[in-house]
């Protein structure tokens, strides 16, 4: 990577000037930031006094902003004795998350080092995460405020460290063994060896790109430094409520992402179906139709029942792929294939295999069942070739 080594002329200190000829970086920072103007000069600050000298450094920002913080950043850059990058990122898929991993891609060196622009994470321990994984030879060092000598001490009120406590243990308790040797999957601060991102596989949504890279990148060694989480500097969360069903989300998907555990989801949902089909049954029985027309029609209900949870839940990622008549068409199509099959499937295997009947109809449930989850990942939300996502607009400029 090239960089413009220019020194402005009323930079005059020759101190600085020496310093200003910027090496490339034994770590990339990554910086995710949304409307962070007011943070963006004490942060520089902050790395520049910390870092440099223990460890050569470049910058890189990852800005979704809708305020001026990109030309905040560049006057800023200008006192930077390190390379400053700003990657603007037009259209902000995948929030948070997305941008780090957009960071992470444009990195060139050896160790990444994740923090919020916001200084809850202090840049005096950026190089003692890189150093600790030299050490320990890891691939992953997580800064977490769970273990002795880390805290919370700026996370807001005793509601939102309730909120934060849960969210830990039922991640953790999801992925026990991914999340071994993880006190705090939930942290935003953390250094990575770019060798272990596996960028091509991740899919972030929203706040917990920790989560997403051990879950899904999972790295072999990792370490923890203790670190206390500070007050914001200036300005508030971007973090909303909306921000929460993100991330429950995100846990379904990274917990489905297997074919098996996508079946058993699958038939967990399907399951569920019984109650809207059951109720309908029973109404529309009591309004007087005959219950032929009347086990048809709750059926549908159920279908619709389990097409609306499995778009929401299952496959979210994969809709794209078909428009929604042509997914509920095929849905519908394939649930209801699965009731014409099922009977004659069973006098086959009583007629011909000489089973009885209850063993028979357990075997041609299961059977249905597995051809139909097969058919709706095959035929439902299978992407189609050659179709793959446009890449979003963004502009990446180097700040110094
Ligand atoms: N590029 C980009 N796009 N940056 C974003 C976005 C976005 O959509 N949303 C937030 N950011 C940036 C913010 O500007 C800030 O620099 C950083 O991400 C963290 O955002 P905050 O809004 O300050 O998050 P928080 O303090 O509530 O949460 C932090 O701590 C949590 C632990 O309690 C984050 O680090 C979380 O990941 C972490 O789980
Ligand atoms: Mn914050």
């Amino acid at each position: 990577m090239s960089h413009e080594s220019t020194v402005p002329e009323e930079l005059g200190d020759p101190v600085v000037r020496t310093a200003e000829v910027p090496e490339p970086g034994a770590v990339t920072i990554v910086v995710p930031t949304f409307n962070e103007s007011a943070n963006i000069r004490e942060l520089l600050h902050r790395i520049t006094e910390s870092v440099p000298a223990r460890l050569p450094c470049e910058v890189v920002f990852v800005d979704d902003s809708t305020d001026d913080t990109p030309e905040v950043i560049f006057q800023a850059a200008q006192d930077c004795p390190f390379p400053v990058t700003v990657l603007h990122r037009d259209e902000p898929e995948g929030g948070l998350g997305g941008a780090v991993v957009e960071g992470i891609k444009a990195a060139a060196s050896d160790w990444i080092v994740v923090m919020d622009g916001d200084l809850q994470h202090p840049p005096s321990l950026v190089p003692e995460l890189v150093g600790t994984g030299e050490r320990a030879n890891a691939g992953l060092v997580v800064a977490s405020r769970y273990i002795k000598g880390g805290s919370r001490a700026g996370l807001a009120g005793g509601y939102r460290i309730a909120v934060s406590r849960g969210a830990t243990w039922l991640t953790k308790s999801l992925f026990p063994r991914r999340l071994h040797g993880i006190s705090d999957p939930m942290s935003g601060f953390f250094a990575i060896r770019r060798s272990v991102v596996t960028a091509e596989i991740l899919q972030p949504l929203g706040y917990k790109i920790l989560l997403e890279l051990a879950v899904r990148s999972r790295p072999r060694e990792v370490t923890e430094v203790p670190f206390v989480f500070q007050d914001r500097f200036a300005g508030e969360s971007k973090s909303t409520a909306q921000e929460g069903f993100r991330f429950l989300r995100h846990l379904v998907g990274l917990r489905t992402a297997s074919p098996i555990a996508r079946m058993v989801v699958f038939g967990l949902i399907g399951a569920t179906g019984f109650v809207p089909n059951l109720l309908g049954l029973y109404a529309l029985t009591t309004l007087g139709m005959h219950y032929v027309p009347a086990e048809i029609l709750a059926n549908q209900l159920g279908v619709a029942w389990n097409f609306l949870l499995i778009e929401h839940l299952l496959f979210r990622e994969r809709r794209k792929h078909r428009t929604w008549w042509d997914r509920v068409g095929r849905f519908a199509l394939l649930a209801n294939a699965d009731l014409v099959l099922r009977i004659p499937l069973i006098a086959l295997l009583v007629g011909t295999f000489g089973m009885e009947a209850l063993p028979a109809t357990a075997v041609a449930l299961v059977m249905t069942f597995v051809l139909r989850f097969v058919g709706t990942e095959a035929l439902v939300y299978l992407p189609r070739r050659g179709r793959g996502a446009p890449d979003g607009s963004r502009t990446a400029r180097r700040a110094r």
